[in-house]
């Protein structure tokens, strides 16, 4: 490893040589096994001799800091970590700004159970990838023009000629490459939106229940954050405070209630945005997986008057990893997106991008969400079969028509603690998530109470299974 040291102007040379890697390995920084740089190297790159380095090599060895073996070099000594390890994690004295304190990102990765019904995360077995890594390995050939340098904090052209045909057919939206900015995923598109038109103590308006880390970014950016009800035709929009600068909206399948917003609900959403001076973020996740009913035209397709900022990812129909979304935005707004993702990190990895402009070119990205559809759409009907036949005296389902997850509100009529069910599943091995823990406020709404189930991620096969040991600690606790 090359550890930093730094020799002042005068003192001890090899007391400070000794003083500053005994630390490094003291504090973890080195650990056991890892090699020191050999003497020679050490006292070239300090511009001091290695009699120098030598003798406070020699003072680690003797004080057991580190072990040599003949020919190999010097090691750190196995025990010196196992000290350096548990000692308290590094403390501090600064702290963030008293606007993290209430932070809540919302979200977090959790433990895989038997039957999860997990949301947000699709199958990763069905990613496509003997052509990925062959789209990866073309990208990184020395003559390819990613790996000359930076990119366009836009994209590469080509990717946004692709992604802007592609949704232009797979979802109607208006798009031409100019109107594309690829970010590292959708959570990066909501940032450098909310950078660009969001200034603090501006009001922001999202769904209630939403998706929390939406929820969280608006706040820490210091905007004030409204949640808006949902019901069953969608955002209620006679509810959007009317100073909202922002309204964060997922029509074509809200994410967590699965509602999807009738066509009035989003007429009446555009011409509430031209009457309040607001601008709409729509949020289209995941309907590139749809069933039987169609789609509606998104807000993008509807709007007159370039208020609607389109975000798409690959998260759902590739894989989260990759980390590429989209902002499809009006000519008005993009130069400052772009200005903003350049500032936030340049660019998206072109590796990445380069790759997926293949897999849409040559139409393995279409084809692939096709299977993936035939697959989800095999789910989730195993999922409606299972909830008809074990569940119905309990349960209402939504009757969702897109994406990778579908919601059961508990029934009017049944009083049953939908956070008790939740962690007793958890116990008897099958995940689900309360749309409680992605609602604001008092629960009082009857779209509050009842239960996310994701078919991203469960196997066709463990769905009856994990719906049946469901249904038995439905009957323990009712
Ligand atoms: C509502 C919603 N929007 C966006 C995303 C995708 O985020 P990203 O593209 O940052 O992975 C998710 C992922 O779970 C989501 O649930």
């Amino acid at each position: 490893v090359d550890v930093h040291i730094a020799l002042g102007p005068v003192g001890d040379r090899t007391e400070s040589i000794y003083r500053q890697l005994s630390a490094a390995i003291v504090d973890g920084r080195l650990r056991g096994g890892e090699t020191l740089p050999p003497t020679r190297d050490l006292a070239a790159s300090l511009g001091v001799s290695r009699t120098t380095v030598s003798a406070a090599y020699d003072r680690l060895l003797a004080e057991g800091f580190t072990v040599s073996r003949r020919g190999a070099g010097t090691f750190v000594a196995a025990a010196r970590t196992s000290i350096a390890t548990s000692r308290a994690p590094r403390g501090g004295t600064v702290q963030p700004r008293a606007l993290w304190d209430s932070i809540n990102p919302g979200l977090g990765t959790h433990d895989p159970a038997a039957y999860d019904f997990a949301i947000g995360v699709p199958d990763a077995g069905l990613f496509p990838l003997a052509a990925w890594r062959r789209n990866v390995a073309r990208e990184l050939q020395s003559d390819s023009a990613v790996m000359r340098g930076y990119g366009n904090p836009a994209g590469l052209r080509r990717l946004r000629v692709a992604i802007a045909r592609h949704i232009g057919l797979s979802r109607a939206v208006r798009a031409g490459e100019d109107d594309v900015i690829l970010t590292s995923g959708a959570q990066q598109a909501f940032d450098i939106i909310a950078r660009v038109l969001v200034a603090p103590g501006d009001v922001v308006a999202v769904e209630n229940p939403g998706y929390p880390p939406v929820r969280a970014l608006f706040e820490s950016l210091g905007a004030r954050v409204v949640g808006v009800r949902v019901d069953s035709d969608g955002i209620v929009v006679g509810e959007l405070p009317p100073r909202a600068k922002l309204v964060y909206t997922t029509p074509s399948h809200q994410f967590p209630t699965a509602v999807r917003a009738t066509l009035d609900r989003r007429l009446e959403m555009l011409s509430w945005a031209d009457a309040h001076n607001s601008v709409i973020l729509e949020d289209d996740y995941d309907s590139e997986f749809h069933y039987g009913a169609g789609s509606l035209d998104p807000l993008q397709r509807l709007d007159r008057s370039g208020r609607v900022l389109y975000v798409g990812t690959f998260s759902k129909t590739l894989l989260p990893a990759l980390r590429i979304g989209f902002i499809v935005a009006p000519a008005s707004l993009a130069p400052a997106l772009v200005a903003a993702k350049r500032l936030t990190d340049w660019h998206t990895d072109t590796v990445t991008q380069g790759a997926l402009a293949r897999l849409i070119d040559d139409g393995t990205f279409a084809g692939h969400v096709r299977k993936a559809n035939r697959v989800y759409a095999a789910r989730r009907a195993a999922i409606l079969a299972g909830l008809a036949r074990e569940f119905e005296e309990w349960l209402d389902v939504a009757p969702s028509t897109a994406g990778l997850h579908l919601f059961a509100a508990v029934r009017a009529d049944r009083s049953l603690r939908v956070d008790a069910v939740r962690d007793a599943a958890a116990a008897a091995g099958v995940g689900i998530q309360s749309v409680a823990n992605f609602a604001v406020g008092p629960e009082t709404t009857q779209s509050r109470r009842g239960f996310v189930l994701g078919y991203g991620s469960i196997g066709t096969d463990n769905i009856a299974m994990g719906l049946h040991r469901l249904a038995e600690v439905f009957a323990r606790l009712s």
